[in-house]
């Protein structure tokens, strides 16, 4: 292959580079284009841009394939663990015995948050959805720790990984227990990540919480399945926001806001949404499929089909196989799963579906496996948030290190009115 590629522009030829990665994808670098030319490209949802080189994750769409550092998903939901995998997200290699141990205490212990970020839930009515609490208290975090707001101040960001890891699941579990109007839980630094999470959200004053292992298992599972998938719809904010040199507080803000869309995270919320409604409405999986196969009805069937993924989404393979597990130990016998397995064999046999390529992605089972262990429908998109957030600080960091980092600013085709004269109110 040649090392760059002609493009041809009102009889002017202009040669662009070629960059290829470690996986051999290639890309045209067109940062000259508009210099050499004075035309830009146009790329409407950016399915064709590459904002950046990354070293953080890498998958294929057409294989199903996911890799954390080069890392298949598979070995890391059998063989390691959420706070592992985190370490691993960010710092580029699994920690050795010393550096994990160093980790996990650090995180470990600063679960805590002061005092003073609780009296936000006292302002906040009990049904504010737990995304905008959970945005809003992250953003908040930068008034409370200006001491770890230096991107440019290597302790600096270290504490502030430290404490986000750290402090987002109590934060998470203290919009829970507001929803539901129970006391907040404190966290406890003896328990391992997912454990004291399930302990602050359903443990209570009057009597003893067992953590199943199994429960606590799949959570910590689906935190890895969760941790990062590059340049998603919220990585990219966060990279976006960071661009400006905004902390990390502020930039992990504004993605758990990009995440909350029911196109992304805020899809597993809506597939459980859909299989309730489905089943109120007697079952009937096929009326739902025909609406979304009408383009006059704006009805998606939400967990199905992915930007990149057109053959099978790695993650939902493996929350498929969890969810069977924990549901038979819990002894679940939940409708809503027989009509999702409905729903996946009608969708999967259609041809619509099919010529799409639209498969059942992370979100679709999901959802049921988080109902089963207990989390209310409108706290799906916060466990999304608690998962993802060691991506967004992988590639914030890995932003904020890059020589090559500009402030992230696209350009358009201005489609206005051209110039005209203003005209006084009197006259209009
Ligand atoms: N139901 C019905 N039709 C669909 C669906 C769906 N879930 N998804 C895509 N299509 C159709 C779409 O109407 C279009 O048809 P046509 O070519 O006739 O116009 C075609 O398939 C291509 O869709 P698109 O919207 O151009 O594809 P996209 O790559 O821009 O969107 C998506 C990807 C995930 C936003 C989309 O598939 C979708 O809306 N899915 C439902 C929401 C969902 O489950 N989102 C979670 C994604 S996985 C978790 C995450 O990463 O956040």
């Amino acid at each position: 292959m040649s090392e760059s590629a002609k493009l041809t522009l009102s009889g002017k030829e202009v040669e662009l580079p070629l960059v290829k990665g470690t996986e051999n994808e290639v890309g045209i670098d067109i940062s000259k284009l508009r210099g050499q030319t004075g035309a830009i490209t146009l790329d409407n949802g950016f399915g064709n841009t590459g904002s950046c080189s990354s070293a953080i994750t890498y998958l294929d769409g057409e294989k199903g394939i996911l890799r954390y550092r080069g890392y298949p998903i598979e070995q890391l939901c059998e063989h390691s663990n959420f706070l592992e995998a985190s370490y691993l997200s960010i710092y580029g290699e699994l920690p050795t015995l010393p550096q994990y141990k160093d980790w996990e205490r650090n995180i470990t212990h600063h679960t805590m948050i002061r005092e003073d970020i609780k009296k936000y839930w006292d302002a906040w009515p009990h049904t504010a959805h737990p995304m905008a609490t959970l945005s809003s208290v992250v953003s908040a975090l930068s008034t409370f720790y200006e001491d770890s707001g230096d991107p440019w101040d290597p302790r600096e960001v270290e504490i502030a990984i430290h404490r986000l890891i750290a402090k987002m699941p109590t934060i998470a579990a203290y919009a829970y227990k507001k929803s539901v109007g129970q006391p907040k839980v404190y966290p406890q630094n003896k328990l391992g990540y997912a454990a004291n999470f399930l302990n602050m959200m359903f443990s209570m004053p009057t009597e003893d919480y067992e953590i199943d292992p199994i429960v606590e298992k799949a959570l910590d599972q689906l935190f890895i399945l969760h941790l990062d998938h590059e340049q998603n719809c919220s990585t990219s904010t966060v990279r976006i926001v960071g661009s400006s040199h905004a902390n990390l507080f502020a930039s992990v803000a504004a993605g758990v806001c990009a995440l909350w869309g029911p196109l992304h995270g805020g899809a597993n919320q809506q597939v459980l949404e859909m299989l309730e409604a489905i089943h109120a409405a007697g079952g009937n999986v096929d009326q739902f499929v025909a609406r979304a196969k009408d383009k006059k009805d704006n009805f998606r069937l939400y967990g199905f089909g992915h930007r990149v993924y057109k053959n099978f989404d790695p993650r939902a393979r493996i929350i498929k196989k969890t969810a069977d597990q924990v549901l038979e130990r819990l002894g679940v016998n939940d409708p809503l799963l027989e009509i999702a397995k409905k729903l996946e064999e009608v969708a999967l046999s259609d041809p619509y579906f099919i010529e799409r390529k639209l498969y059942p992605n992370v979100d679709f089972y999901s959802g049921i496996l988080y109902k089963a262990m207990g989390f209310p429908t409108k706290f799906f998109t916060v466990l999304f948030a608690i998962g993802r957030l060691p991506g967004w600080i992988a590639h914030w960091k890995e932003m904020i290190e890059s020589p090559a980092t500009k402030i992230g600013r696209p350009r358009q085709i201005y489609t206005g009115a051209t110039e005209r004269p203003f005209v006084p109110i009197s006259q209009r």
